[in-house]
């Protein structure tokens, strides 16, 4: 029998957002050697499609106890308040670190940073580079990260013997290679895009959420998954239409062109995200027809739209929309992942070796629901400090770092066409989406069951076994509460004010 082709490091980062590159970074200033991978090339990834910007309480009229309060406000009764108060203490100081790493962030005439403000935040305290903030933010990273980085190197299992992880297995060019190391961290991004209709690039499967489950890891809250109250979707494609725009003005109109958002939310358009979601689903039907986002209000505010929002406006050209003269059809789609591997304030999770960060992680910072631009504060603020969760635990891992070898004959890859992920995405847009009932999750754990049962390729799989445990996970909440929403029981109830923990036991009950 052969060893698999095989490389060591002190530690595997996987995946190239915000939060691997920002851990990596700080594992190479403490002295490591580390490894980062990533599935496809460097760049793609949610991290460079993000618009908005990142929050934080640097402005002046803002302070963390405001940031904290309204991260706890937004995120209905679960947010864990430890995690919070780290994220917007520790926050402050790492918006200055990416300023110091060259990220350049929207000035006003005085030179003074431009804060917006977006959904459930009382403040103006979101820096950004126009609607590009993510494609900044990624590009600053990647030139201040010196160490190495493979692209094109899919991880699809983690080497694990008697409960601790040494490594992973990847796939490079069609073979197989194990990437050896004391400390594995998982940066590989959120699941939004096992939705049929999301904002997320195709990077977004879930990968290392699905993978750390399998190997026994504890995963959290997984039923709640945010929703996207504004993006504009046609046949091809879907994509965001910033929360920001809305900071700036624009307001939600019916197809009588009324603007609706008050009959829901005192904050009427700057209303919690899964409010708006709801609101427009709702008034769709109300209404018989489209829901549009107006642009117009932001010029009347003398902001030229086409300035502020490049990106946005270029797309909706392409589509043959012009945001200055027309109303823009919006629809809410699948946006972010709140749940994943439940993990420590230093990214630690219930596998030793296995640290997660970032949207892959679910650190309960975001609770039941999302603040806006509270996401990329979280691959910062979190990615840092498991870096220093390694670091801590490095006399541990290295002492304990065994020779487990992995063997060829161990890897037996499948390969069935009898499903595809479209099958996946179809099954969780349709029966786990924004209204989930009991009815609507049976099915979806019927089906996905037997996509996970069945022998197709890995990726098909992989989405269809976290697809199953979201609707598992959904079932078990009767109660509806910031992104999980259930008609059949549309209220919250106080005996469902936790989270929820998911391992493979529950996998293996069904
Ligand atoms: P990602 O940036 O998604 O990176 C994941 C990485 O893991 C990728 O490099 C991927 O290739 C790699 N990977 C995945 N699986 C594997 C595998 N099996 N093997 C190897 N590599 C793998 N948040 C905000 O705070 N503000 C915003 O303005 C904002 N706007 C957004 C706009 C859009 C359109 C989207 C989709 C999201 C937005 N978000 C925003 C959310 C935010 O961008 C993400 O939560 C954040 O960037 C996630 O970063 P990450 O590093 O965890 O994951
Ligand atoms: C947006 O720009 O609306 C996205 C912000 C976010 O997801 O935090």
């Amino acid at each position: 029998s052969l060893d698999i082709p095989s490389e060591t490091y002190d530690v595997v980062v996987v995946g190239s957002g915000a939060a691997g590159l920002y851990c990596a970074i700080v594992l190479k200033r403490l002295g490591l050697d580390v490894c980062v991978l990533s599935k496809s090339e460097m760049y793609e990834g949610s991290t460079f499609l993000a618009q908005g910007g990142i929050a934080s309480a640097l402005p002046p009229d803002d302070s963390t106890d405001l940031h904290f309060a309204d991260t706890v406000r937004a995120g209905a009764g679960l947010v864990d308040r430890k995690m919070a108060r780290i994220l917007v203490e520790e926050g402050v100081k790492r918006v200055i670190d990416l300023i110091e790493l060259g990220v350049d962030f929207d000035k006003d005439e005085e030179g003074f940073i431009r804060f917006t403000k977006e959904a459930a935040h009382s403040v103006a305290r979101i820096a950004h580079c126009k609607d590009k903030t993510g494609e900044d933010i990624e590009k600053a990273l990647i030139s201040a990260y010196s160490g190495r980085i493979q692209e094109f190197v899919r991880v699809k299992e983690l080497i694990v013997k008697n409960g601790r992880c040494y490594g992973v297995l990847a796939e490079v060019s069609g073979d197989l290679r194990a990437f050896y190391a004391p400390a594995v961290v998982f940066a590989t991004g959120g699941a939004a895009g096992l939705f049929e209709k999301t904002t997320n690039p195709p990077t977004s499967t879930g990968d290392g959420i699905t993978i750390a489950l399998r190997y026994g890891a504890k995963l959290k809250d997984l039923e709640f998954v945010q929703f996207h109250p504004t993006a504009f979707c046609d046949d091809k494609e879907c994509f965001l239409i910033s929360e920001a725009v809305r900071g700036e003005g624009a307001v939600i109109v019916d197809r009588h062109g009324r603007r609706f958002m008050g009959d829901y939310h005192h904050l009427w358009e700057l209303a919690p995200r899964d409010v708006v979601t709801r609101a427009i689903e709702t008034q769709r039907r109300l209404s018989g027809g489209d829901i549009y986002l107006d642009f117009r209000p932001i010029e009347r505010r003398g902001i030229d739209i086409y300035e502020r929002f490049p990106t946005i406006c270029r797309k909706l050209k392409e589509k043959g929309l012009d945001p200055k003269k027309d109303l823009i059809p919006i629809t809410p789609v699948a946006h972010y992942y709140i749940g994943g591997v439940a993990v420590d304030s230093f990214g630690r999770t219930s596998l030793k070796g296995l640290y997660a960060v970032g949207e892959a992680a679910c650190t309960g910072v975001h609770g039941a629901n999302r603040l806006a631009s509270n996401s990329l504060l979280e691959c910062v603020v979190f990615g840092n400090r498991a870096a220093y969760g390694v670091y801590a635990d490095w006399r541990y891992l290295s002492k304990r770092f065994a020779e487990v070898r992995v063997k060829l004959e161990e890897w037996k890859p499948q390969n069935e066409q009898k499903y595809v992920l479209e099958d996946v995405k179809k099954v969780l847009w349709s029966n786990v989406g924004i209204v989930r009932t009991a009815d609507s999750l049976t099915k979806a754990i019927d089906r996905l069951s037997n996509i996970a049962l069945s022998l197709s390729n890995w990726e098909v799989r992989n989405g269809a076994i976290l697809g199953l445990a979201m609707a598992i996970s959904a079932m078990r909440r009767e109660e509806s509460r910031g992104g999980h929403f259930r008609s059949d029981f549309p209220y919250e109830r106080e005996e469902f004010k936790r989270h929820s923990e998911f391992t493979l036991e529950d996998l293996e009950r069904l």
